[in-house]
């Protein structure tokens, strides 16, 4: 028996993967559909729908950010108590004394950064593709709040090092906020725990940085792969259909 059958032919492999790989179209479909992980997937998909100039892989780019900055945010919080003045404390200890501490700030700080640009990236990749059409204009609406989201991510990160640009950065935000007609000055109590930027609104931040907002965005990038799959998988953008002489995006069902 060859290398690769030692492995994928034995006991203990076959009773976590109970089918081979080669041998059929249907048996393909089936290690697809019977695996934990791969089950993710469609069973099916078109070959020109994963052509880089199709996506340009900025959806995937966006969610490989994402996990970067759970696992480096995960990681901060080991270092970070979300008090005054303790956080700008921690933030300088960090930058300075902590071996490597810098960088995993930045490892936080420029996916961050480029988690913004990059979704943002996608959208417009969306728009000029015209992969919002139907049916796929639900996604489109869950992609806006995604959207949303990640800058509210952004923000609310920018308070935690309780430093001079993070209090007069949210000072001037939350003031924007305040001037919302009818629910603005009820918008901001409700954000800061109270009507200044203190304690209160350090410890909301960091609730809504860590926990809610990440909760939030994972559970939405789940629904809008489901929808993916849901609206036939991923358009084939128009020069790919051009290519082949059909239609960009599917017809509703
Ligand atoms: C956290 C933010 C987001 C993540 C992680 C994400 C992820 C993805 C991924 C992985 C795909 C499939 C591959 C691709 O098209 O690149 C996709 C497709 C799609 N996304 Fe997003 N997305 C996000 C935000 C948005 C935004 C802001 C919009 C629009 C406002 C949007 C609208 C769509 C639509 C309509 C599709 C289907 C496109 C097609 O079939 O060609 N997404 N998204």
């Amino acid at each position: 028996m060859k290398f690769p059958e030692q492995i994928s032919e034995n006991r203990v492999w076959r009773s976590v993967v109970r089918h081979g790989v080669r041998a059929s179209n249907r048996n393909r479909a089936m290690v697809v559909m019977e695996s934990m992980v791969l089950h993710l997937h469609p069973t099916k998909v078109r070959r020109r729908s994963l052509d880089f100039s199709n996506t340009y892989f900025l959806g995937a780019i966006s969610i490989i950010l994402f996990g970067i900055l759970t696992v480096t945010g995960l990681l901060l919080m080991l270092y970070y108590h979300p008090s005054v003045p303790q956080a700008y404390d921690d933030m300088k200890e960090l930058q300075f004394t902590v071996g490597n501490g810098r960088f995993l700030r930045n490892l936080h700080r420029w996916p961050a950064h480029a988690m913004v640009f990059v979704v943002f990236l996608h959208m417009l990749r969306v728009f000029y593709h015209k992969t919002y059409r139907p049916p796929r204009e639900f996604n489109w609406v869950i992609g806006v709040v995604l959207l949303l989201m990640t800058l509210l991510l952004s923000y609310t990160g920018y308070l935690l090092p309780w430093d001079q640009l993070a209090f007069w950065g949210v000072s001037v935000g939350t003031n924007m906020v305040k001037a919302m007609p009818v629910l603005g000055p009820k918008v901001r109590f409700l954000l800061l725990g109270g009507n200044i930027v203190g304690e209160n609104a350090l410890l909301r931040f960091y609730v809504l940085h860590c926990v809610l907002l990440p909760l939030a965005v994972a559970f939405g990038i789940a629904l809008h792969m489901w929808r993916v799959r849901k609206d036939g998988g991923l358009a084939r953008g128009e020069r790919s259909a051009r290519a082949e002489g059909g239609v960009a995006v599917a017809k509703t069902p």
